[in-house]
């Protein structure tokens, strides 16, 4: 046992709910002992040597002496391959069906016996024993895949693998879903598991909720994502390369994969960062596009415990003209913590509630937890016992766990059925009133304190008919909640965008919504936590999420407080939260400096709204995510590729966090280009690094020059904030407005700015010759 389960044992035994964990972490145990099948002697296999090949659409099957090998290469830069007869489907991860192979890719013979793929974006070489190479159309590689090695139990069952790849020696990983020591993933062990981490999380806590088999990679050769459609347990071991290691020679940066069964089979997509994100939600959907008023400010707390506490916490923020566009209701707002009840001793009237706050602008936001208690008379855990809908043994008895009700029972999401009858459950909430839904505890979660805090292994599953254990359902567990939410969702109310973010989820869960950092621990190591779990999602395809302003545990200082503050309203999901146990929240309990402080970034975050709404529309349409890291736009500039103090948002802006203690200024490095200190309105040209002030009141934030930022004006009109390009260089950018809350097509506008006469001229472009600009245009930055 680590010291950490050892503390999380020590704190739970003893009390009512700790021996309850205590008695269902055995029970688990012993159902594991009992239902799965034994690892007896295995039998290590190799693929052998090449024997033959038959070309198919788009590539073809190269068979060796212990394994055939099908390789199928789509358009857009994206290969598949799969090794003993795995195809893409079935895939919790692809939106639909795999994508057309593409017609004009075949499969040829290449040197040595071994075959190759050639197309427009990528030429895939398949060894004579078995080792698959990607490589740009100017032949540098991007991948080396060695020949896998399978481990078969003699007497038959599933096998478990290893994969080992090679990338350059200059390559960089990220990516592997929610990671809090990332977003750069250094030499380490990172395990595909979903995990609740109990208690508050820091930079070194691994797994977390959100674990994907995604690596994003960058190198000078090129930007790559490659994903190993496989649910199970696994180990990712990542080492980065080294230039001029040992005599001089180039060491290859390394991953090697290690996982407990399922197939082995790997989608690749090459091209430049915005490429490959484009790939990548072309093969696991669009994100899903928030609501407008998810983009603003939201307020949440564990143990808000009554109405009245509520109406005070958003007469704060009215009362000092702060914005607030959502406020949240935590499991203390259920009856005796259990799903789709209310406690109407603390909440008599919520529909009532709900009412009174959006007269304000402000939305309900409500927990919803999986888990339902297992008791006789509770009407959800009855209709779903009539449903079929929870997960059962391999004897077909209900599995239990504990999470706050007590005893519970776990719906199977992975059963349609099932996400039929929870989708249907969601009429509840919209009944109280809520307005948007936010899936907790969905890893799953049955507190243990010992081993994995979840479900047994064996416990069955449906996996839409296929059937299975939950070696193979745990990681797709809150993708599928997700599914049945917003599936439910859209059902109840089709005329509104459903608004839903989830702890947990897998790849492909941006096409039901949003995450958030889970548990983050109060103190800077967590406020940078938050930054990289952040952007490595939104290098995974989940571009929408955001940390629990001022951390889940503690007590932030005022300082730390605001920083996280400052963080918090640059990124997508800008919500403050903390534990019951926690100290405020509320930006007017840490002095006026801090209030002062918060109540500008909250005025920017509101007059950057159409910008963040159209980030959200181009997450949509295009994949890339609204917080970027610095290297998006030159994945070739190394000094980028190391820098994780500060990110991209959108094209437009760069902006430089304060992630330490008594800082008031911070170097920045800046991508090529000009860029505009937009407090200061200071010019820095890069590429290059500048130490830039950063009083408490605001951290450095700029804007690239030639950039049009969508606004809203001090008439709360729309208007376009064009940076001056530099002399002889050009500049753009695009508006995407959000038609309502619904499902209206909203159109692209582009814009295209450059200089005349040392004017700065402003053009709309695409529709039509002399079409006009048709917003108010107000010109910032220098004239050159
Ligand atoms: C989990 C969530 C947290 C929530 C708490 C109570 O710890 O991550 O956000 O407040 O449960 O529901």
């Amino acid at each position: 046992m680590n010291g950490d389960g050892l503390v999380r044992s020590v704190k739970s035994v003893g009390s009512v709910r700790g021996l309850r964990a205590l008695r269902s972490a055995l029970l688990r145990r012993r159902a594991d002992a009992r239902d799965l099948p034994a690892r007896g002697p295995e039998r290590a296999r190799v693929p052998g040597a090449v024997t033959g090949a038959e070309p198919g659409p788009g590539g073809g099957v190269v068979r060796f002496t212990r394994s055939a090998l099908e390789v199928r290469v789509s358009g857009g830069g994206t290969v598949f391959w799969g090794w003993d007869g795995a195809g893409p489907e079935p895939s919790y991860a692809l939106d639909g069906r795999a994508p057309e192979p593409d017609g004009r890719a075949a499969l040829e013979p290449d040197k040595d016996g071994g075959w190759r793929v050639v197309s427009e974006r990528m030429t895939v070489v398949i060894s004579r024993h078995g080792a698959v190479e990607v490589r740009t159309p100017g032949g540098g590689v991007l991948r080396r895949e060695l020949p896998p090695r399978w481990w078969e139990p003699v007497g038959g069952g599933r096998a478990r693998w290893v994969q080992r790849s090679e990338v350059a020696a200059d390559a960089r990983f990220f990516g592997l879903g929610g990671r809090a020591a990332g977003p750069r993933l250094r030499d380490g062990s990172y395990r595909l598991w979903n995990t609740d981490p109990g208690g508050g999380f820091g930079p070194d806590d691994d797994p977390l909720y959100i674990t994907m088999p995604v690596q994003l990679v960058v190198a000078d050769a090129g930007t790559h994502l490659a994903f190993y459609d496989n649910t199970w347990d696994g180990r990712v071991l990542l080492r980065e390369g080294e230039e001029g290691a040992g005599s001089g020679h180039d060491r290859p940066g390394g991953s090697e994969l290690r996982m407990e069964g399922g197939p082995l089979r790997c989608w690749m997509v090459a091209g430049t960062p915005a490429r490959v994100l484009a790939g990548w939600t072309t093969l696991t959907g669009a994100p899903a596009l928030p609501p407008a008023w998810a983009l603003g400010h939201q307020h949440a707390r564990w143990g808000f415990g009554s109405e009245r506490e509520v109406r005070r916490i958003v007469a704060g923020y009215t009362g000092r003209g702060l914005p607030l566009s959502a406020l949240h209701l935590d499991i203390d707002h259920y009856d005796a913590h259990q799903v789709f009840t209310v406690d109407r001793s603390a909440f008599p009237d919520l529909p009532r509630l709900a009412e009174d706050l959006a007269r304000d602008g402000v939305r309900l936001v409500s927990i919803v937890d999986p888990a339902v208690k297992a008791e006789r008379g509770n009407a959800v855990y009855e209709s779903g016992l009539a449903a079929g809908a929870f997960v059962k043994d391999a004897q077909g008895r209900e599995v239990r766990g504990q999470v706050w009700p007590g005893e519970c029972a776990y719906p199977d999401f992975t059963d349609p059925r099932t996400r039929a009858w929870w989708g249907g459950l969601y009429q509840e909430r919209l009944d109280q009133g809520f307005a948007g839904v936010w899936h907790d505890m969905n890893e799953p979660v049955s507190f243990a304190p010992f081993g994995d805090a979840t479900l047994p292994r064996s416990a069955r599953h449906d996996l839409e008919g296929r059937g299975g254990d939950h070696r193979e359902a745990h990681n797709v567990y809150g993708l599928t909640m997700a599914r049945a939410g917003h599936e439910g969702l859209r059902e109840l109310r089709s005329e509104e965008r459903p608004f839903l973010f989830s702890r947990s989820g897998w790849a492909g869960m941006q096409r039901y919504g949003g995450t958030w950092s889970g548990d983050v621990s109060t103190g800077w190591p967590g406020l940078r936590a938050s930054l990289a779990l952040v952007l490595g999602l939104g290098l995974c395809g989940v571009p929408y999420s955001g940390p629990d302003v001022g951390g889940f545990t503690g007590s932030p200082s005022p300082e730390l407080y605001l920083r996280w503050f400052q963080l918090g309203a640059w990124l997508p999901l800008f919500r403050t939260h903390a534990a019951k146990w926690a100290g405020r929240r509320e930006p007017w309990e840490f002095g006026p400096a801090v209030l002062e402080g918060a109540r500008a970034a909250l005025a920017e975050r509101r007059r950057l709204h159409p910008y963040f709404m159209t980030l959200a529309q181009l997450a949509r349409l295009t994949g890339a995510p609204y917080a970027r890291p610095l290297w998006w736009g030159a994945p070739g500039d190394r000094a980028l590729r190391d820098c994780e103090d500060a990110f991209l948002l959108g094209d437009a802006l760069l902006v430089a966090p304060v992630l330490e203690r008594g800082a008031d200024r911070r170097p920045v490095r800046l991508p090529r280009g000009r860029w505009y200190d937009t407090a200061t309105g200071e010019v820095h040209e890069g590429p290059g690094q500048v130490l830039l002030p950063a009083p408490l009141s605001r951290i450095p934030v700029l804007a690239r020059a030639g950039s049009v930022i969508p606004v809203q004006g001090e008439d709360g009109g729309l208007e376009l904030e064009v940076w001056a390009p530099a002399a002889g260089h050009t500049g753009g950018g695009l508006l995407v407005r959000d038609a309502g809350d619904g499902w209206e097509h909203a159109a692209v506008e582009r814009f295209s700015t450059r200089v005349v006469k040392g004017e700065v001229v402003v053009e709309r472009t695409g529709a039509g010759a002399d079409a006009e600009v048709g917003h108010p245009v107000r010109v910032r930055g220098v004239a050159p």
